[in-house]
């Protein structure tokens, strides 16, 4: 799995003068099922969330209000995306380690995800992620 297989989704968005509706449907918008939802809010400013990877884990994420940075890292190659549309969702494969950062005040970071918390499904170190991307 590389960065270059996750990207910025354009999300459907029905506009009209009372406001904005925006849907996602699995296996349409995003190529995995929906088993979990969960948000990040109250994020202090200068907090640094994440810095892990899923092993096995999809996952679409989105900024529901205010905006934030996450960068992307598959062992080779790093890059910073910006979400500040909710509109737009990052769709982020297996294996990709990820640090979210840059939160504005009042932002909300929803994400989507393929399976239920399963703590065996992460790497939490760097250098264990590293080699298992390396033996891969
Ligand atoms: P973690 O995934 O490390 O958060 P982040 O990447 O945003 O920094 O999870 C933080 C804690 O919350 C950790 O103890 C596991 C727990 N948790 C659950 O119990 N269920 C969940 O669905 C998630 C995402 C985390």
């Amino acid at each position: 799995m590389t960065i270059h297989q996750c990207k910025i989704v354009e999300l459907p968005k029905i506009s009209s003068s009372q406001g904005n509706l925006t849907f996602i449907e699995a296996n349409n918008h995003i190529p995995f099922d929906i088993q979990r939802v969960y948000y990040l809010y109250d994020v202090p400013g200068g907090a640094v969330r994440g810095g892990h990877a899923h092993k096995k884990l999809h996952q679409l994420i989105v900024a529901m209000s205010g905006s934030f940075d996450i960068v992307l890292d598959d062992g080779a190659e790093k890059k910073r995306f910006h979400l500040n549309r909710s509109y737009n969702g990052l769709y982020i494969c297996p294996m990709i380690w990820r640090e979210l950062d840059n939160f504005s005040s009042g932002s909300v970071c929803m994400v989507l995800a393929s399976s239920f918390y399963e703590e065996g499904d992460y790497h939490r170190d760097y250098q264990a992620f590293l080699r298992a991307v390396s033996s891969s």
